[in-house]
């Protein structure tokens, strides 16, 4: 049976107080495709407004901390998130992982600490152009997912996000041969994992998602969803991309 879609938006470090009138438009949307779930992370500072805001959206965080308090100026726990009315994490995104040099051990770590405080994590992976070009873009994203997901964890708090770095932000995607090539190899590994349920565990694709190309990305087979970057922070753009969902 097919997994019910998700489509998150992810705002990085864009929106201030204003921008939540956007979350109006995008929450009206959940009347409109009740099958699709909706979520959008916006920085940390919008997270209590918008979660108040709009309590139809799953508001989450874009990061959370692997210890739930303590002495690490500038980070936010699981705990506070939750408290603040967020439902999930994002963790391991690429520009975390380029930026503050998170390792796979890290990113399991956050992972971990954002399902023990209650949230779902949504653990992103994904290969260099690079290394996409050596040949090697399955093995690496298969040594991500082992590295990065927690195997110990109810699988029904965790999503993954594929997103090619090369694609992030670029306007370029994989074909959907290639798509379709890495997200069965990532259901390969959470079924060997956690078994049956591994097939629960939605799997989305992120890089350069747009109205124009969302159809056809997102009926790509074990594409669950999608992890969407700029095309988010405009309802004219996201609500679109949740209806191609539907
Ligand atoms: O988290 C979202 C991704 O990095 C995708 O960003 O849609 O702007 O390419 P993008």
């Amino acid at each position: 049976m097919a997994n019910r879609k998700l489509i998150a938006g992810n705002w990085k470090m864009n929106g201030e107080l204003s921008a939540l009138a956007e979350l109006d438009a995008i929450g009206a949307a959940v009347d409109d495709y009740p099958e699709v779930d909706i979520a959008v992370a916006p920085p940390f500072t919008l997270i209590a407004a918008a979660a108040l805001r709009s309590p139809d959206l799953i508001i989450g965080g874009q990061d959370c901390h692997a210890n739930v308090a303590g002495a690490h100026t500038g980070c936010v726990s699981a705990t506070m998130l939750k408290e603040s009315g967020a439902r999930f994490a994002i963790v391991g995104h690429s520009e975390r992982r380029a930026d503050h040099h998170e390792s796979d051990a890290d990113v399991r770590a956050k992972a971990n600490a954002a399902i023990a405080g209650g949230l779902t994590a949504i653990v992103c992976v994904g290969e260099s152009e690079d290394q996409r070009d050596a040949g090697d873009a399955v093995a690496v994203v298969e040594a991500q997912v082992e590295g990065s997901v927690p195997a110990d964890v109810d699988p029904a708090m965790l999503v993954v996000a594929y997103e090619p770095i090369w694609a992030v932000g670029t306007g370029r995607t994989p074909s959907v041969a290639e798509v379709g090539e890495m997200h069965a190899a990532i259901r390969a590994r959470l079924v060997a994992t956690f078994g049956e349920a591994g097939q629960g565990v939605r799997i989305l694709y992120g890089g350069s998602v747009k109205p124009s190309n969302a159809a056809t990305l997102l009926h790509i087979p074990d594409v669950d969803g999608a992890l969407v970057g700029g095309a988010s922070l405009k309802a004219a753009d996201f609500v679109p991309i949740i209806a191609a969902a539907a």
